[in-house]
């Protein structure tokens, strides 16, 4: 059996490259990157096993130069004789972006780019399955505080928080108009994040996020709100599960915490609080508060309003910022993900337990311990800057 993988250097697709490289089965696995030479493209590959001492195996392990917006990518790719014995696809490559100034790049690689692969991969003769790694989040914001099921979306009358969702919603759409149904497998991961085993996580994706909770200690989100979250290892084992199950029951799974392991901003602030002790206790405000936080950073002390009650915070922040108007830099960066907090989505992971071998995951609040010492050594600002 032979792979094409796109996204090898990214945070979930990393971890793919790594579980798939593992199995036997699989004679060689292409990997779609960005590189400007081929000495560059084997350094990024090989960079992704060593990140965790997992073995690298360059004769399994063969770079593809390429970019997803590459006009002429069918023609490209059809020019590697190699490709055309390729089995299955996997599609992780996308722009994850929530950032606004992102939008056009976000459209043009994941609604254009996954265009381009598929045109190209419609004329294989021996694909068996194209993987499109999609997102549980293409349900949109119309869904508050429920638990949703895969049948639910994609429902083009959804309302998305930011343009990412809505490219994978219509990049989903498009897999029928080049595939046979039977060819397609679509598994929409929740929310990725950190890593259940300890090591220093693949990427800081999302987990930048509740460092820079546990940096500021005031946070304007509803504690109690749940929130889907599952680490980058199981999400990579229970697709490679996905991928080689005998007669899957559906053509498209969560890949989810699920109502079991769900978790809130409570929790996973209570369990992280103890390994910080010279910071004040969490705190979750309204969230309007954010705003006093803005006006806080700007001096305008007459605009404070609530958080004039969180003398000990102000306190804290006076001594740890050094510049102030940094601080909205770092509300900026996570609005976006307030926004999806207070969401309360749950996805349902039903199909996944039945059909795969896994347990259930744990729950974030559970194994976040394992990434606890890398937390303070994540730049949050780099995060907020391109969230
Ligand atoms: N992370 C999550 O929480 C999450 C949750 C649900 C679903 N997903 C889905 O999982 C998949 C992987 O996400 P991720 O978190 O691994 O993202 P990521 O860390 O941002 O990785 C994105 C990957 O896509 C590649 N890429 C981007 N633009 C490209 C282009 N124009 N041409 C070729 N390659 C390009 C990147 O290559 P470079 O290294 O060259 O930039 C990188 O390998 C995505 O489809 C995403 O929608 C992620």
């Amino acid at each position: 059996m032979n792979l094409f993988l796109t996204g090898a250097t990214g945070f979930l697709g990393g971890e793919l490259l790594i579980t798939l490289s593992k199995r036997n089965d699989i004679k060689k696995i292409y990997c779609l990157v960005r590189a400007k030479s081929e000495e560059e493209a084997n350094k990024r590959l090989k960079h992704v096993f060593d990140l965790h001492n997992d073995i690298y195996q360059p004769e399994k392990i063969i770079p593809i130069l390429a970019n997803l917006l590459d006009d002429d990518l069918k023609v490209k790719l059809s020019a590697y004789k190699e490709l055309d014995d390729i089995n299955l696809i996997v599609h992780s490559a996308a722009n994850t972006s929530f950032s606004k100034n992102c939008d056009d790049q976000v459209k043009k690689v994941n609604i254009n780019g996954l265009e381009h692969v598929l045109t190209w991969a419609k004329e294989l003769k021996n694909l068996e399955t194209f993987c499109y790694i999609g997102t549980a989040t293409i349900c949109g914001k119309d869904n508050k505080d429920k638990i949703i099921k895969e049948e639910e979306s994609p429902n083009t009358l959804a309302h998305h928080l930011v343009t990412y969702t809505y490219t994978k919603m219509m990049g989903e759409m498009m897999l029928d108009k080049f595939l046979p149904q039977e060819k397609i497998l679509v598994v929409r991961p929740s929310i990725i994040m950190g890593d259940s085993v300890n090591a220093i996580p693949r990427s800081s994706v999302i987990l930048w996020t509740l460092a820079a909770f546990n940096y500021l200690r005031l946070i304007p989100v509803n504690k109690h709100s749940k929130i889907d979250i599952i680490p980058v290892d199981y999400a990579a084992n229970a697709i490679t599960e996905l991928l080689f199950v005998k007669n899957r029951s559906y053509s498209v799974y969560h890949v989810s915490a699920g109502v079991d392991s769900a978790t809130d901003s409570e929790l996973c602030c209570q369990k992280i609080e103890s390994y910080f002790p010279d910071k004040p206790s969490h705190a979750f405000v309204q969230r309007k508060v954010a705003n006093n936080m803005r006006f806080w950073a700007k001096g305008r002390m007459e605009d404070i309003g609530d958080l004039a009650n969180y003398p000990n915070h102000l306190d804290y922040w006076e001594s740890i910022l050094t510049e102030k108007g940094r601080l909205r830099i770092l509300f900026a960066g996570l609005e976006p993900y307030f926004d999806f907090i207070e969401l309360g989505q749950v996805f349902d992971n039903t199909r996944l337990l039945q059909d795969i071998t896994l347990p259930k995951p744990l729950p974030a609040h559970e194994y976040i311990l394992n990434n606890i010492k890398f937390l303070e050594s994540i730049d949050i600002y780099e995060g907020a800057i391109d969230p």
